[in-house]
């Protein structure tokens, strides 16, 4: 997506060099657009812990180029013992996946990256390594604008029943910044502001980390979509009022019968949405479904994040400082993370198309896992 007018990729391969990687540092928007470059392995564990890069897809992304950084990094080790190539490299692995533990798509873009590695001699990895990260990276590009085209029918429909301006409401950030490009829940939003469609989206702040507030009204300005920020607890109200046509969020796990893991107060959203009649879709590619996982409740683990996550906030002064204040003595917990059960959900956007949320809806879709 761009900005101001030039195209970017949340994550790319410095053209100069050709090896390095390069991603915005998340933590700084919106007030500062600062692009990092990560050329080891360890630099790119941190950019995911501390959430330099986050959203599912991104996560998978940047965890693939950390395994091509770890191998240059190993060159020297591999070119001696191919044994000590292979240690490195599981070991390598099972560090970046340790890095988060909710989104899905983390160990899956590991497990493909260490599947294509394994086979081959230490001294072909490297090569081969980056070849598999642009792959990854360009699927997640192709499978995130077909989420936009196969969910943009929906709020094309809205607006040709209703003959007016179409409100959205999205939770956290599952635009281009949490993926590749486009976004999940997003890319369905920027593809019906292509098409000219009159629309508005609620954004909820989504504390404590304010992805919304920070992230998905920033990405929307860059775009000149009309959007308003609203406190999460505004939602549920709007909705009672007919002030919300539509929800559309993403996903960072979705079980094998459609309940979703998003972040903390999606699942709230879906309770008011089901309660007030609002349909509730979740935008994701099918590299955000854990096809283990039966029971989203139960199984999937939920991070718990750092409590200075909620007894601090951090934002502009007056005069341009960035300042992060107390705002209570008390000690915090942080759930980052929770489940939708698929009763709630109205729909999944996959790449493929719109299921529903169950089962049978996934396998009508991915016949290949029946
Ligand atoms: O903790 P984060 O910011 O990495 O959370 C992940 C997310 O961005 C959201 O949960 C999002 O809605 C799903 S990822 C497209």
């Amino acid at each position: 997506m761009k900005i101001d007018g030039t195209p970017y990729r949340s994550v790319w391969v410095d053209p100069d060099d050709g090896w390095s990687v390069r991603i915005f540092d998340q933590t700084k928007l919106p007030w500062a657009l600062d692009i990092l470059r990560l050329t080891t392995l360890e630099q790119a564990a941190h950019a995911i812990r501390s959430m330099q890069v986050r959203g599912a897809p991104l996560i998978g992304a940047v965890a693939a180029y950390g395994v091509c950084l770890a191998l240059r990094g190993d060159a020297a080790e591999a070119a001696l013992r191919a044994d000590a190539a292979d240690a490195a490299l599981e070991r390598d692995g099972a560090m970046l996946a340790a890095t988060r533990p909710t989104a899905v798509n983390l160990r899956w873009a590991i497990d493909r990256m260490l599947g294509v590695l394994r086979p081959l001699a230490p001294a072909e990895r490297v090569a081969a390594a980056w070849a598999e990260a642009g792959r990854i990276a360009d699927e997640d590009v192709a499978q995130c604008e077909a989420i936009g085209r196969h969910g943009v029918e929906l709020i094309a429909a809205i607006a040709a029943r209703t003959g007016r301006r179409v409100n959205v409401l999205t939770h956290c950030n599952a635009g281009w910044l949490a993926t590749v490009d486009w976004g999940t829940a997003l890319a369905p939003v920027y593809m019906a502001f292509e098409r000219g469609i009159d629309m508005h989206v609620w954004v909820d702040e989504t504390r404590p980390r304010n992805q919304g507030a920070s992230l998905t009204a920033w990405e929307l300005a860059s775009h000149g979509v009309p959007h308003t920020v609203i406190a999460d607890n505004a939602g549920g109200h709007l909705m009672q009022h007919g002030q919300v046509d539509l929800v559309i969020v993403g996903t960072d796990r979705v079980t094998r019968t459609g309940d979703v893991a998003n972040k903390i107060g999606t699942y709230l959203k879906a309770l008011a949405a089901h309660d007030n009649g609002v349909p509730f879709w979740i935008g994701l590619p099918s590299t955000t479904i854990d096809w283990t996982v039966a029971d989203g409740v139960r199984e999937i683990p939920i991070e718990e994040r750092s409590g200075a996550e909620v007894t601090e906030i951090t934002g502009r002064t007056a005069d341009g400082r960035i300042e992060t204040v107390r705002i209570t003595p008390s000690e915090a917990a942080n759930p980052a993370f929770d489940v939708t059960p698929a009763r709630l959900v109205t729909g999944l956007i996959t790449e493929r198309g719109r299921c529903a949320a169950s089962a049978e809806g996934l396998l009508s879709l991915f016949p290949e896992r029946r």
